[in-house]
Parts: C-alpha cells; sequence; structure tokens
C-alpha cells in the first residue's frame, strides 16, 4: 500500500529516502530579540526527519522582508548560527532540509519592520489582510496591513541582493538547498499577478515583465548557490493576501517554463490555503509536466491515497503534507504502517513553546 511514497528520488545532489515533504509551516517561535531559530525548534524538525525532504518555515531574508511577529530570519549571524543547530539536528537523523526564504512585501505592519511604511511591486493595500504584531507595547495581537510603498529599481536590485545573501548564508547554516517563496501573496506573487502589479516599467504590464522580479531572484540565487540546491514554490489559483492573477494558468505554466530555463531542482505548487482549496484543473498540471523537467512537489489536503495517485499518473514526483505532520511527527512511518493520522490543535499553531509544537507522540507500536 502506498509504496510509490516510498521509491527514492533524485533531488539536485540528494538522493531522497522518500516522496513525502514536510512542507514549509510558519510557527512563530523563533528567539526574540532577533528572531533567532533556536533548540525548540531543531527538536522539531528533528522530530520529523522522516520525510524525505524538510522544507523549514517562511524566514525572512530582511528586516523589511518579515510580516510577522517571531518568525525568525536569515541575514544576521546570530541567525545563521540558530538554524546551525537546527539543520544539525535533522542531518543527525539522516534527513534533508531546505530553508524557504521569505520577504513579504505588503503583507505586513509598520510594528513589524521598525515603522517603516511597507514595500511592494505597487502602492496598493492588500484590503482585509491582517497580520500578527508584537510591538511591546500592547497585548500582541493581529493588526490590518497598511497600503505600501512601489519600489524603485533602486529597491529591486538590493532585494535582489538581500535574497543573494540569505541564500548563501542558507548554505553557511547547513541547509540543503533553499525554497523561494514565490506562493501566497508575498513579494514576488506580488510583482507576478496580474492584479497586485499596476508597473508601467520593466517589472510589470505585460506577462514578461510580472516575470521579471521571479527571473532575476531565481538568477540571483541560481548564481550565488548553484541551480541543483534551488527550488520555488509557486500558488497559482489561491487568492490568500490578496494577490490574483486574470489568467492563472497562462502566468503559471510561462512561470513553470521560465524555471525550467534556470534548471533548478524542484517546483512546489501550492494548491491550497487554509480553507481556500480552488480546484487545480487537470489540464493545468499536465501542462506543467510538460512545462518543467525537474521535481514537482503539490501540497494541498493530500492524504496518502491521494498522494500515491498524483504520483502513479505521473502528475507530481512528491507531495507535501502540512497540517498532518504538525501532530504526526512519524507521519512517514504511519503512512507506510497504515496507521491513524492524530489531529492537531489549532491553538498552538503559532507563537508559545513546546506545547503544540514537540509534544506530539510517535504512534504506539502496533
Ligand atoms: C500553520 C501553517 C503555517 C504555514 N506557513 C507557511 C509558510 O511559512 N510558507 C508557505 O509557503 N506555506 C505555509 N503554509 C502552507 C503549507 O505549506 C501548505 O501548503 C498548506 O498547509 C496546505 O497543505 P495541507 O492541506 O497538507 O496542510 C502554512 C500552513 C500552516 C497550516
Amino acid at each position: 500500500m502506498n509504496h510509490v511514497l516510498f521509491e527514492s528520488i533524485q533531488l539536485g545532489s540528494k538522493q531522497l529516502d522518500n516522496r513525502i515533504v514536510m512542507p514549509p509551516m510558519t510557527r512563530s517561535r523563533a528567539s526574540q530579540p532577533g528572531d533567532v531559530a533556536n533548540a525548540l525548534m531543531a527538536e522539531y524538525y528533528a522530530q520529523r526527519a522522516g520525510a524525505g525532504l524538510i522544507i523549514a518555515e517562511g524566514t525572512q531574508i530582511s528586516p523589511t522582508g518579515k510580516g510577522y511577529a517571531w518568525t525568525p530570519g536569515i541575514y544576521s549571524d546570530a541567525q545563521v548560527e540558530g538554524w546551525k543547530r537546527v539543520t544539525d539536528a535533522v542531518h543527525a537523523q539522516g534527513g534533508v532540509i531546505f530553508a524557504q526564504l521569505w520577504h513579504v512585501g505588503r503583507v505586513t505592519h509598520p510594528d513589524n519592520i521598525g515603522g517603516q511604511q511597507p514595500i511592494s511591486a505597487s502602492p496598493m493595500k492588500a484590503d482585509g489582510v491582517k497580520v500578527f504584531v508584537d510591538n511591546g507595547t500592547a497585548a500582541p495581537g493581529f493588526v490590518e496591513v497598511v497600503e505600501p510603498r512601489e519600489m524603485s529599481v533602486a529597491e529591486i536590485k538590493q532585494v535582489l541582493g538581500e535574497y543573494r545573501q540569505a541564500a548563501r548564508n542558507a548554505i553557511r547554516a547547513g541547509f540543503d538547498g533553499i525554497e523561494l517563496h514565490a506562493a501566497n501573496g508575498y513579494l514576488i506573487n506580488q510583482f507576478i499577478d496580474s492584479e497586485s502589479n499596476r508597473r508601467t516599467d520593466a517589472y510589470g504590464g505585460t506577462l514578461e515583465n510580472r516575470l521579471r522580479f521571479l527571473d532575476e531572484v531565481v538568477t540571483a540565487v541560481v548564481n550565488e548557490i548553484g541551480a541543483d540546491r534551488v527550488g520555488v514554490r509557486l500558488a497559482p489559483f489561491t487568492s490568500l493576501n490578496g494577490t490574483e492573477d486574470a489568467d492563472p494558468i497562462e502566468t503559471y505554466t510561462a512561470a513553470a517554463r521560465l524555471l525550467n530555463g534556470h534548471g533548478i531542482a524542484y517546483l512546489h505548487i501550492a494548491e491550497v490555503d487554509w480553507d481556500d482549496a480552488p480546484d487545480t484543473p487537470l489540464s493545468f498540471k499536465q501542462g506543467i509536466r510538460a512545462a518543467f523537467e525537474g521535481v514537482l512537489i503539490y501540497a494541498g489536503r493530500y492524504d496518502a491515497a491521494k498522494a500515491s495517485q498524483a504520483i502513479e499518473a505521473n502528475l507530481a514526483d512528491m507531495i507535501g503534507f502540512g497540517r498532518p505532520f504538525i501532530a504526526n511527527p512519524d507521519l512517514p512511518a504511519r503512512i507506510r504502517e497504515g496507521l491513524a493520522w492524530a489531529e492537531h490543535d489549532p491553538e498552538t499553531l503559532f507563537g508559545g513553546g513546546a506545547k503544540g509544537l514537540t509534544d506530539y507522540p510517535k504512534a504506539a507500536p502496533q
């Protein structure tokens, strides 16, 4: 049963034990001040090292790239040292771990970025979107985002440099590679989608122009650490954080072709975020398979049977199980043995300590 999930697969220079991915999940438990990964996070990820591939939680590439309180960064030396503990712990368990490089763009509040106005492709507010702040004066809580400022071309170049440095830092911290977070309405997604990019320069207007920022970020990180250590995550159909594209099939098939030209290790498609679960058309998946020759990962409400079917149908090579990995540290073993999956506690997803992070038990021996 589900044997196809346990066939090994080559990802860049790594031979992975299985096709099961732990996709990136923000858990907001970095040490303060400084947004530093810590021993608790190392334990959490090491418990889940049975995944063929772990993609660690979204990690800001700069102070301005931060969207929520207590998420980890990867721009300071202390942050690199913090992540070393995590990667060492995962490697000690035989796991493979990539960092997810994150710039939130407009999906933040001045309280999270030192009082500045957030930046984006265009000065367009993500209406109704809320982020979590801890400004030290009041009780931490959710606040609505504000209108961002349009990035100048000089600022775009600066952020490209931040991505490049973050990729270098990730390798220094012992990660096996990086995933660019180009999904879920964050900065790269804000450039890609027609409804959040109103620029009239080389970074907006035509599809080619809307993909230029993605293209340049990928070029920067590939030049820095090599294409075999780079993956990209896209979310073609979800509208999380207020980004939508008028023609997602055309846009994201073109994005897959562009990424194929860079020879990156994998393309990761997020089909679902929370309850926003639009259908991903079969014809689109077939188009992505034709456009992209590297490893294809899909995530979003998969169970073991659906995951096996996607691989057997040759639509996917690996499948991410997000929420299931929270409450089931030994998820691959449970899939292999056909054991029941525990449910996670929604109250302990973000912030706090060990409760709801490292205290979910393995399945009892049968
Ligand atoms: C608590 C939580 C935090 C998440 N944080 C991130 C993140 O940092 N980066 C990202 O790309 N996706 C994030 N996601 C989305 C997941 O990677 C995944 O795509 C989503 O949960 C759907 O998969 P599932 O139905 O198997 O949970 C998060 C999801 C959850 C539940």
